[in-house]
């Protein structure tokens, strides 16, 4: 069976920085409450005219010049995104137009704060079965254009930003070793945008009601978080026949630096080897892993049989691991 390898990784966040002290000026916050509770001291907005598909075909750009392929050889474009420029069409069509793609399939797919890890499973699957032999994985996120900045409780929470990877069966990289996902539905409503989709058609009342922005009960998500990524991180190991000490990274979804801490403890991670962008990006949703996978390539040099532990958790509920092996 041919493997699925990440050959290349780009990421992308836009220039303008808003800090916690500006938040101070928009909001009832303190640097104090948001540092304490979170982690997060700065996070990236695009610009008016800058969108997700914009975020994600530059990241992708430098995915692209990174694993030093063909662009014509691309063959598949997947985006995970819950901020897509349009409801439709897919932003992985816009995107294949701005990289001026031809002979692409392209979809996007939808899994909130998991995409990077549905995207890469969706991907894995793909190579292993010889449909598509070089994909294009983008996950990038305009996150500020449905945050409510009059919510203290969720506007400090979200930055934009995009990460890419060229996933294929041919060239050297991180093999996908495994991937373990999961959904409860049943608490589909305490992490929503209530607005915009065929259920609530824009009309007045509903923004009125600021309901096409992030609603979210944090304690109650906070809670799920912890619990489900951890049993999606035992049998994503177990799968891969893998043990505590096998790990050389961890790389967790970047909501909240306590739940980050609260991961590396349980499975007994050091410090030193577990990522975190969450002090200077915030969460980016789908792309918090794909950014922090990226800067790990960039800064260190990994040797043959490391294994690179990738875990998320979102809206939906969804949630899933993978275990990355550089070759
Ligand atoms: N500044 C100051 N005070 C605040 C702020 C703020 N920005 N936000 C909330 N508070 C207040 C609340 O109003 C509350 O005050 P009260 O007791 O007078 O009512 C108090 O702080 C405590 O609020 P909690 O919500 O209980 O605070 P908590 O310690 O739970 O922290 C947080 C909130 C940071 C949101 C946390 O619950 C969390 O990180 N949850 C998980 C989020 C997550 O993982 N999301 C991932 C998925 S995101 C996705 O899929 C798009």
């Amino acid at each position: 069976m041919k493997q699925a390898k990440i050959i290349g990784t780009g990421s992308y966040l836009p220039e303008k920085v808003l800090t916690n002290a500006d938040l101070e000026k928009m909001v009832d916050t303190s640097d104090e409450w948001i540092v304490s509770r979170t982690g997060m001291r700065e996070r990236r907005i695009a610009a008016d005219d800058e969108f997700t598909s914009h975020l994600g075909a530059k990241a992708a750009q430098i995915a692209i010049e990174k694993a030093g392929i063909d662009p014509k050889s691309i063959d598949l474009i997947l985006v995970a995104t819950l901020t897509p420029d349009y409801m439709f069409p897919s932003t992985a069509c816009l995107i294949q137009s701005q990289l001026k793609l031809e002979n692409t399939a392209a979809m996007d797919i939808q899994a909130a704060c998991s995409g990077y890890i549905y995207g890469l499973s969706t991907a894995k699957a793909f190579i292993e079965s010889g449909l598509y032999k070089n994909i294009l994985f983008v996950a990038s996120e305009k996150l500020s254009s449905i945050v409510d900045y009059e919510d203290r409780k969720t506007c400090v929470l979200f930055g934009d930003g995009a990460a890419a990877a060229i996933i294929s069966a041919e060239g050297k990289g991180l093999i996908i070793k495994e991937t373990e996902l999961g959904c409860d539905g049943n608490q589909a409503n305490i992490l929503q945008m209530p607005a915009g989709g065929a259920r609530n058609p824009a009309t007045k009342e509903t923004i009125d009601k600021r309901m096409h922005f992030i609603t979210m009960e944090g304690k109650e998500v906070f809670k799920h978080a912890v619990r489900r990524m951890e049993s999606s991180v035992k049998q994503c190991m177990e799968k891969a026949g893998l043990k505590e000490g096998d790990i050389s990274w961890l790389i967790p979804h970047q909501a909240n630096i306590r739940i980050i801490d609260a991961m590396a403890k349980r499975f007994q991670i050091p410090k030193e080897q577990v990522i975190i962008t969450v002090d200077k990006y915030a969460n980016t949703s789908s792309s918090t892993v794909g950014i922090a996978l990226d800067e790990l390539l960039a800064e260190k040099k990994l040797t043959s049989g490391e294994n690179i532990l990738l875990t998320a958790f979102g809206a939906g509920l969804t949630w899933g691991s993978s275990v990355l092996s550089y070759e």
